[in-house]
């Protein structure tokens, strides 16, 4: 059921539920969202086709999308998404993080997925409308401790009635919210990692670098595999020597030298160009770190480890933001980082972080954009 079609200052077409949900009910999720469990009461949809371009767009009630059983996303995997989060600022305001970012990647994940190329003030007035339409679900943190948040997934798919295996007439753009809480259940404990030594997830000119369904699905089984070992994620190395690490299964990897630096795989064209890694990066620089973006091999992960040079290793990702990682579980192997003694940099790069997504901190980089 939904209300009467009204045209919303943003430029898109407001058809609101007249049945959102009871406060108490929303407020019940709030307490404990989870992670990707519950939906609130809208999304935005914007409609393209190969005649006509990009339509109006719309908010309307969240619900079951249309889809004909012989689009390409179902058959070919046509698929595009991102991840990017709202917090709310002590003040009540709901603000977002770089999210210009967001839209050029998922310009580029189009470009390769074959798809059409949507326009950020689009992206972006769907970021502002939905959540100017929904801003109750999006939850106020109780303290610093706390890591909560509406996150926010875009998508766009190839649809219409199209076995031939080309590029879709039809594609639809979406976005839903979820409030979410930790990625991680484990209360910010160091995470395992299994070594996936018999899947890639990505090689040397194919999706790696694009935010596309597909290289997920791909790292599904391997997923599996970490977690039958008693692992939480799964890592990745490059497809062509078996040798260089990649990332994990949907976030990137850091690694804490003794004498300051911090390396992270460089971006081949194989990894995903993060969001939060990049932010790092320029953060790091502050914290009086030296950063390297460079190839690292597994066996430097191992030695570095063992002589001491390697102190801290971390993934990060707007899902993951900064998540320490305990041990490196291989088949033949385990990689232990030793406990950290005094502040870890992890720790204090990612409350720098937070304390800038949160409103806690000076904006000095102009990192933020208001929502409502
Ligand atoms: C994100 O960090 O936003 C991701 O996309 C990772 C995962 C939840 C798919």
């Amino acid at each position: 059921m939904s209300g009467e079609v009204a045209v919303s200052t943003s430029g898109f077409e407001a058809r609101l539920a007249s049945n959102p949900l009871d406060a108490a009910l929303r407020n019940e999720i709030l307490a404990n969202p989870g992670f990707g469990r519950y939906f609130t009461d809208h999304m935005v949809h914007v409609r393209w086709t190969r005649a006509g371009g990009w339509q109006r767009g719309e908010i309307r009630p969240y619900g079951p999308l249309l889809i004909d059983p012989a689009s390409p996303v179902l058959h070919y995997g046509q698929e595009i998404f991102e991840g990017i989060k709202a917090y709310r600022h002590a003040d009540g305001s709901v603000w977002t993080f770089r999210p210009e970012k967001n839209a050029a990647r998922f310009r580029a994940s189009a470009r390769r997925l074959a798809l059409p190329e949507l326009d950020d003030e689009t992206f972006l007035g769907s970021l502002k409308t939905l959540v100017a339409q929904d801003v109750d679900w999006v939850p106020t943190p109780k303290n610093e401790a706390e890591e909560c948040s509406l996150y926010l997934r875009p998508f766009m798919i190839g649809n219409g009635k199209s076995l031939g295996v080309k590029p879709a007439a039809e594609v639809d753009y979406y976005l839903i919210a979820s409030p979410a809480a930790a990625y991680f259940k484990g209360g910010g404990k160091p995470v395992s990692i299994w070594l996936s030594q018999h899947y890639n997830r990505a090689a040397p000119g194919g999706t790696g670098f694009a935010k596309c369904g597909g290289n997920y699905a791909a790292s599904l089984l391997a997923q599996a595999e970490a977690e039958s070992h008693g692992c939480d994620q799964v890592a990745f190395l490059d497809a062509a020597e078996n040798k260089w690490i990649e990332e994990l299964g949907g976030m990137n990897l850091f690694f804490v030298y003794r004498d300051g630096r911090l390396v992270t795989p460089a971006l081949t064209g194989t990894i995903l160009e993060g969001v939060t890694r990049d932010s790092i990066l320029e953060l790091a620089r502050d914290a009086g770190l030296t950063p390297e973006e460079r190839p690292i091999s597994i066996d430097e992960w191992r030695d570095g480890v063992a002589n001491g040079d390697i102190v801290e290793v971390f993934a990060c990702g707007t899902a993951a933001v900064i998540t320490q990682i305990g041990q490196l579980v291989t088949e033949s192997d385990r990689i232990v980082t030793p406990p950290i003694e005094g502040e870890a940099v992890s720790a204090k790069l990612r409350k720098r972080l937070l304390d800038i997504q949160y409103g806690r901190s000076e904006d000095t980089r102009g990192w933020l954009m208001q929502l409502a």
